[in-house]
């Protein structure tokens, strides 16, 4: 049987808490600031790619769960693609000077590309970094690259900005770097993902029709119309990446949560500011942030953080032994909606809700009893979903057993 050169990985999702937003290069997505954020477990969020390369293969195809899509449809994919082939065909010019035998051309031969998310699409959740982090770690496994993580987070920087922080776990700075080719700007770890278990992450998945403005094209018109955004990158960001490094490095909460809600709020009053202006949150959004607050002043210390992404989607950080609190008040405050089971809507994989008399029907805690009953709760569905999670690891290189591609290179059918 001919040898089959194929690599399947899976890569995580990562939500920044200093905030990546404009971009100072947008061909090779140089950013304006640096920004920092925490990998979220694999267990619950991520995306799995497999990548074959055969001179069998016609032309380079892509799957996208489950769909095929044109690879020359995505400047920025083909970008990703080109640059893990030019470092792959490097190496085999280096192979070939050394006159190692039985040198294999895989920079030359057509690819194809399996990628599936086990989240849902329609969740709302950004996962395009996931996505290049998925795709350039397949490729520099497929390729044998020499390259370090940060490295190729140059390469999944092309693809997508916030991806370069998804080639590691844990807690990760992208360093926006000064030179004009962006061979400085690349993401480094500052610490792995075992550094402070107790922190955890509540997303709150928030009902949305309206159709937003892509990051993309809103980080433009931000730096291009917003006063206050060069203020915010000259002054403010600088200050608090050293604030959060060392909130980070001390596991102190309290510093934590105070900042990644200063540096979510700023980040869209920056959009507010945009013109015409960009609003990614809101009435839902905002009714979480105010629960958040007063959730913080019912236990009279910062127990929880939230922070907003390009939509109207809550991401809640806390520790542990706040979780239980935390969840009894949003479930309560956010009651299920009603097309979706209990499961579905909060799969409680931490055992949080074992008595059923807490699963969304009342809060427990004293001191929180009171603020659920002035808060009250809202319409059901609301809230559509909650995901609980917790910091995790980088990209997995997997066994060729968990391939998404069959035997003749094609996307694997169930059953198959
Ligand atoms: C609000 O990485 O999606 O999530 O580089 O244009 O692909 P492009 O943008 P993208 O922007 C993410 C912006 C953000 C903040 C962040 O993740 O830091």
């Amino acid at each position: 049987m001919d040898a089959v050169f194929e690599a399947t990985v899976t890569a995580p999702v990562n939500i920044a808490v200093i905030k990546y937003w404009g971009k100072r290069d947008a061909a090779l997505i140089l950013p304006t600031n640096s920004s920092l954020s925490v990998t979220l477990s694999q267990d619950h969020l991520r995306t799995r790619t497999s990548i074959r390369a055969s001179p069998a293969f016609v032309t380079d195809r892509l799957w996208l769960n489950g769909e095929e899509e044109a690879v020359s449809a995505s400047k920025r994919l083909v970008n990703a693609i080109t640059t893990a082939r030019s470092l792959r065909a490097e190496l085999e010019r280096r192979q070939r000077q050394q006159q190692q035998g039985n040198v294999v051309p895989l920079s030359e031969w057509p690819l194809h590309i399996c990628s599936e998310n086990n989240f849902p699409t329609a969740a709302g959740l950004a996962s395009s970094a996931s996505g290049y982090a998925a795709l350039v770690s397949a490729l520099g496994a497929l390729f044998e690259l020499p390259q370090s993580a940060s490295e190729l987070s140059r390469v999944a920087r092309v693809g997508s900005g916030s991806a370069c922080r998804s080639m590691f776990g844990g807690f990760v700075a992208w360093q926006a770097g000064a030179a004009d080719d962006g061979s400085d700007s690349l993401a480094v770890q500052v610490a792995g993902h075992q550094h402070w278990p107790e922190l955890q992450a509540l997303i709150l998945v928030v009902s949305d029709q309206k159709k937003k403005i892509s990051s993309t094209t809103g980080m433009q018109t931000t730096v291009e119309t917003s006063e206050l955004f060069a203020e915010r990158v000259r002054t403010v960001v600088p200050k608090r990446m050293a604030a959060m490094q060392r909130a980070i490095a001390d596991r102190d909460f309290a510093s934590f949560a105070k900042i990644t809600m200063q540096d979510s709020n700023q980040f869209h009053a920056v959009c507010l500011d945009t013109y015409p202006p960009i609003a990614y949150m809101n009435d839902a959004s905002r009714s979480i942030a105010d629960l958040v607050h007063a959730f913080n002043t019912a236990l009279g210390r910062p127990a929880a953080a939230y922070t907003y992404d390009a939509g109207p989607n809550a991401v809640i950080y806390a520790l542990e032994g706040d979780m239980r609190d935390l969840v009894e008040l949003v479930t309560y405050c956010f009651p299920r909606p009603e097309d979706t089971t209990p499961e579905a809507f909060y799969p409680d994989p931490f055992g949080l809700l074992a008595s059923p008399a807490c699963a969304g029907q009342e809060v427990a805690a004293p001191k929180l009893a009171e603020l659920a009953q002035s808060v009250g709760r809202f319409p059901a569905g609301t809230v559509r979903r909650i995901i609980h999670t917790t910091v995790g690891d980088g990209p997995r290189v997997l066994p060729s057993s968990q391939s998404l591609l069959n035997p003749d290179g094609l996307p694997r059918r169930v059953g198959e």
